[in-house]
């Protein structure tokens, strides 16, 4: 796990978009694992303004979303398939067809589950996967006690995601209870994974992820296991941490730099 520590958001934000935007240049037909919430708001906002600069093209990419919620109308605001118009696919030239999100609305859901892990392993999995952390220590929706090993399934939310996800619903009780998500061993199959993390109500989480025992209660520990983990983190996010760790300045003044984008 390589953690590296960023000022501030703005920082976290370019400095992720930078990171991404680089996997491209290097291999443009990347396929790249995407994650939502408020966190990844300002890394799409870097990513979209490299593209308009001419800096990247996603032509050839392709992208697989982490979740969605379960029987929500695609074009309900606080649905990922919205979010992910919002802030990235209206603003890059990604086919439409190769933007892949998982269908909260299939009819059974678990084949959808199914086939959407099947889509992954055809396109030949994830070279990079984007990732943000719940307070709880979640990743993608795979809550605490989630098995280490699972696929792409039907969770039920905990009270406290649907109570700190409820403004994109006008209250907690209108947060649907459950959810289509890739597994913790969906993510740990991508061959990089970046997660990122701001301010301090993701402190604790952020401690367990990276210094506590792997665990299913913080599921983000278990990219302790992965060989190409990167944590991102800004200050707040990063005050429980007790070792020292690499600034944003340190890995890019560091001469091996390129080692280390391709993961070695
Ligand atoms: C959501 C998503 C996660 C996201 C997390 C943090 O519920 N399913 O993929 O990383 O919660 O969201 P935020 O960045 O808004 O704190």
């Amino acid at each position: 796990m390589k953690v590296i520590i960023a000022r501030d958001y703005g920082q976290l934000s370019a400095f992720a978009a930078h990171f991404v935007v680089r996997q491209v240049q290097r291999k443009p037909d990347l396929v790249l694992g995407l994650a939502t919430g408020s966190t990844m708001v300002g890394f799409y906002r870097e990513v979209a303004a490299r593209h308009q600069a001419g800096d990247v093209s996603f032509r050839r990419a392709t992208t697989f979303n982490l979740d969605e919620y379960v029987k929500l109308p695609e074009d309900h605001p606080g649905s990922f398939h919205a979010y992910m118009r919002r802030h990235f696919l209206d603003h890059v030239d990604l086919p439409r067809d190769r933007a892949f999100l998982p269908n909260g609305n299939a009819d059974p859901i678990l084949a959808e589950a199914e086939a959407y892990e099947e889509r992954i392993r055809q396109h030949g999995g994830m070279d990079v996967q984007v990732l943000g952390l719940g307070q709880n220590g979640h990743i993608a929706f795979n809550e605490p006690g989630s098995s280490l090993a699972s696929r792409t399934r039907v969770k039920r939310l905990e009270p406290e995601t649907r109570a700190a996800n409820a403004a994109d619903f006008g209250g907690e009780d209108r947060v649907p209870r459950y959810v289509i998500t890739m597994g913790v061993g969906t993510i740990l199959d991508a061959r990089f994974v970046l997660l990122l993390a701001s301010g301090v109500e993701k402190s604790r989480a952020v401690k367990a992820a990276i210094e506590g025992p792997i665990t299913a209660w913080w599921p983000a520990s278990a990219l302790q296991m992965h060989r190409h983990a990167f944590v991102l983190l800004d200050s707040e996010a990063a005050c429980l941490l007790t070792r020292r760790y690499d600034t944003v300045e340190d890995v890019l003044s560091d001469p091996y730099e390129e080692y280390f984008w391709e993961g070695k």
